[in-house]
């Protein structure tokens, strides 16, 4: 009897997040994969849309992943591994496809960081990771006028609890790593990120 190959469990919402996305014309030489690591509020999705207003990139956003496929979340840990799983397919896709990607996620474990170096690796692709942090006061406020006054880019739902609650989860980066403070211009961060991208890989 035939047995066709078991296909992926997750290939539907893979395609769906792949095909959802912009992907800027040009490819990247060579690819690259940036991992933003930081707590709710302190500026991920800030940066990483700045960043990608200066450099052609492909931000895969685990907040867009998982709204897009799941329109009202739970935030149970298994529908987060089911959005890692997915997010991370999707970027080692987009390696392969020689793209310059954002991997812009809290990517507080220790192995997260390394799953994403290894799909990095993978694809011979060139690997940042970037921390963002700003004061507990500051982004307090931001997390407040988040519910207050919705940006519609803005897809967390994330308030200071839940940045409470996984500053206990953040392990710190062994890696070599940037630190961008997100209190206020972050044009010279900005420009020390850009300038590693085009630096060449040792
Ligand atoms: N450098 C900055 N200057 C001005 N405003 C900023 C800066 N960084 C972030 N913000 C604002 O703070 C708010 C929170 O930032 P952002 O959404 O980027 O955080 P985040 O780390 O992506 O949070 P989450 O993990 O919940 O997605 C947003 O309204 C954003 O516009
Ligand atoms: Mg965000």
């Amino acid at each position: 009897m035939y047995n066709p190959p078991m296909p992926d469990p997750q290939f539907a919402r893979i395609e769906t997040i792949y095909r959802a996305l912009t992907l800027p014309a040009q490819t990247a030489d060579p690819p690259t994969l940036i991992a933003i690591s930081g707590l709710p509020g302190t500026g991920k999705s800030f940066l990483a849309r700045h960043l990608a207003a200066r450099v052609p990139c492909v931000i895969v956003e685990s907040d867009f992943v998982r709204k897009t496929l799941i329109p009202q979340p739970t935030y149970t840990s298994a529908e987060s591994d089911l959005i890692h799983q997915v997010a991370h397919a999707v970027i080692a896709r987009l390696l392969h496809a020689h793209s310059r990607v954002i991997s812009d996620a809290t990517n507080l474990a220790e192995w997260h960081r390394e799953r994403l170096h290894q799909l990095a690796r993978q694809a011979d692709a060139k690997f940042l990771i970037v921390h963002t942090t700003a004061p507990d006061d500051i982004v307090q406020a931001r997390l407040r006028q988040r519910f207050a006054a919705r940006d519609p880019r803005d897809l967390s739902d994330a308030d200071w609890n839940v940045h409470l609650l996984l500053k206990r989860e953040m392990e710190p980066i062994r890696a070599p790593h940037f630190v961008v403070d997100t209190r206020g211009e972050i044009d010279a961060a900005l420009a020390e990120i850009l300038a590693a991208l085009n630096e060449p890989r040792v």
